[in-house]
């Protein structure tokens, strides 16, 4: 494990020098900061899970600058997924494909399939592009703790653990990519996010969300495990009125508290875009300033509202 300090730059092209050597760089996306290693590269890709701490059968996505590159990537392209690729790529969303087997186990954890993602963010598309390489990269946080949205973020997580963070603004999305199984008849998501569940339906109506019964979905090691939390205590709560008020609480939520005041860290978002953008950065913020609970009010699950609930409820679990 390296010890040195984390270089920090904007210029795209260091950046990818230091992938294409092998070392792991934090990148922006839409959705969250990622941590990239060159997917056909097995040792750089096993420098991702140590600088982590993440579990060895959690598969990562591999991120591409254009469709071209899914050729080396997957065996092939179903009828869906191109239907996917077609309307939503590039951007937050990511396609489960029968792999290609030159793609190493360390990327797919053993699994038949693989995630690909093809973000749209300018920064990553440039970054992608100049590492002329596919990019396995799950989001840029230690494991456990909320996804990064800054790059401030990234660096408190995993300075001195990686090589270099690709000095971005702060993602405009701030919930990870949906991930939707293409390899069946009908699409499964099996995890809720950045793109509406609605949005894909609309597209390919059979399209549907993962039960745990769904044998695809135990194939998705990652929404098993605990995640997105904060060291303070998570309650979710119908209105604002629940919370009780105290300088080490806070409260995030679209209503406002009748004394925002009253709360150590007050967030009122104006719409369930605005609350999942700041969501994983209050989080942040709510531990930096030493809250000791933070209140988050329920949102319908519709559009966006499915993958921020999804994500209270994780932060919230036991
Ligand atoms: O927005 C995002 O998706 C960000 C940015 C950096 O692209 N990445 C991200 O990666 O959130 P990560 O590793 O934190 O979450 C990836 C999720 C995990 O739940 C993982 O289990 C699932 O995708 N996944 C990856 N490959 C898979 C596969 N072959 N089959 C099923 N699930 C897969
Ligand atoms: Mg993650």
């Amino acid at each position: 494990m390296m010890s040195h300090a984390t270089l920090l730059t904007r210029d795209v092209e260091v950046a990818a020098a230091l992938v294409r050597q092998g070392e792991l760089v934090a990148f922006p996306t839409e959705t969250v900061y990622g941590l990239g290693a060159d997917a056909f590269n097995p040792e750089a890709v096993r420098k991702i899970f140590e600088a982590k701490g993440r579990p060895l059968d959690n598969p990562l996505i591999v991120h591409i600058a254009e469709p071209a590159q899914l050729a080396a990537l997957v065996q092939e392209v179903p009828e869906t997924a191109q239907r996917f690729i077609d309307r939503f790529f590039p951007g937050p969303l990511t396609l489960v494909l029968p792999r290609h087997p030159a793609v190493p186990d360390e990327v797919t954890a053993g699994l038949p399939t693989v995630g690909v993602r093809m973000p749209r963010h300018p920064m990553a598309q440039a970054f992608l592009r100049a590492c002329g390489i596919p990019v396995a990269a799950p989001s840029a946080n230690r494991s456990g703790r909320p996804s990064p949205t800054r790059w401030e973020a990234v660096y408190a997580d995993l300075n001195g653990r990686i090589a270099c963070i690709l000095q971005g603004d702060r993602s405009d999305m701030g919930l990870e990519s949906t991930v939707v199984d293409c390899t069946g008849a009908e699409p499964l998501v099996l995890r809720a996010g950045a793109v509406p569940l609605e949005a894909l339906q609309a597209v390919v109506p059979q399209t549907r969300l993962a039960t745990p019964d769904d044998v695809r979905q135990a194939r998705s090691p990652g929404t098993r495990y605990r995640h997105y939390a904060p060291q303070a205590q998570v309650i979710l709560v119908d209105t604002p009125q629940a919370a009780q008020p105290h300088p080490q609480h806070a409260y995030i939520g679209l209503a406002s508290p009748t004394h925002p005041e009253a709360f150590g860290l007050c967030c009122v978002c104006p719409d369930v875009a605005t609350y999942a953008y700041e969501l994983f950065d209050f989080f942040r913020r709510s531990d930096a300033a030493g809250c000791k609970r933070i209140y988050a009010q329920r949102v319908p699950r519709i559009g966006l509202g499915l993958a921020l609930m999804d994500r209270l409820e994780r932060a919230a679990a036991k």
